[in-house]
């Protein structure tokens, strides 16, 4: 395979090794990026809490669902589903939402509207089912939320919350899980080049967590601060359109 654009990779030269070092990186400008704790104010820290929640606690398990739907090697396969087995038996989803509510930051409507777009993205990029790239990507997010736990256990304890469930479980367990998803990783690469599939980017998801990240983290927490430029609207003109689900004008 011949030389590639930034962010490809070609699947005959690439080694898991050098696409962890990559995530890691791409983790460590992420967690060298996050606001202090100490010098967040009661609603910064709230906003950050609630969208993180917001965007967690309903897609998660739907990203993975979507990483099981688009491999195609049986370790690989195995491997989700022992993850998902886990997110759904011991209530991930319930973790966090008694996280949230114990913190004072139960989401808004305003909280899922800041990261209504990147949200998105990520959904869109996750029902494409690319193989290897939609793995890499939850590999990368597993790593990356063991490291953010501490950060989000300090905003919450700062909201006066003793609730740690949610934040102890995923800073421990996510070690190995992150582990177990790069060797499915290898799997589904070794399958693709079996299979002479074109080498795909196999950053794509990780740069549009690293987008949502960035929003859920922002402390500009207002609703315009999750829509673009040329679709801000005036106050009380806010609408989604109906035909391609992103913010627009009202027409009416
Ligand atoms: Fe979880």
């Amino acid at each position: 395979m011949s030389s590639v654009s930034p962010g490809l990779l070609p699947l005959d030269r690439s080694s898991v090794v050098s696409l962890q070092e990559r995530t890691d990186r791409i983790a460590d400008d992420i967690l060298a990026s996050l606001p202090p704790p100490e010098q967040l104010s009661v609603d910064e820290r709230r906003g950050i809490i609630a969208r993180y929640s917001s965007v967690l606690e309903g897609n998660f398990i739907y990203w993975m669902t979507g990483a099981y739907l688009s491999v195609g090697s049986e370790e690989a396969r195995s491997i989700i589903l022992d993850n998902l087995l886990e997110e759904v038996r011991d209530c991930h989803p319930g973790m966090l939402r008694r996280f949230a509510m114990a913190a004072d930051a139960v989401p808004t409507d305003s909280d899922a509207l800041a990261v209504y777009q990147e949200l998105l993205d990520v959904r869109l990029f996750v029902g494409r089912r690319p193989r290897v790239a939609v793995v890499v990507m939850m590999a990368f997010f597993e790593g990356f939320i063991q490291r953010f736990m501490p950060y989000l256990a300090e905003l919450a304890q700062r909201q006066g919350s003793i609730e740690k469930e949610y934040t102890d479980v995923h800073g421990i367990c996510d070690i190995a899980h992150t582990q177990e998803l790069f060797r499915a990783v290898e799997a589904e690469m070794a399958l693709a080049r079996d299979s002479w599939e074109p080498a795909e980017n196999l950053f794509e998801g990780v740069d549009l967590l690293q987008a949502l990240m960035q929003k859920i983290t922002a402390v500009h927490s207002t609703v315009q601060a999750g829509m673009r430029d040329e679709e801000l609207a005036a106050p009380g003109e806010l609408n989604v359109s109906k035909s391609n689900g992103h913010f627009a004008h009202s027409a009416d």
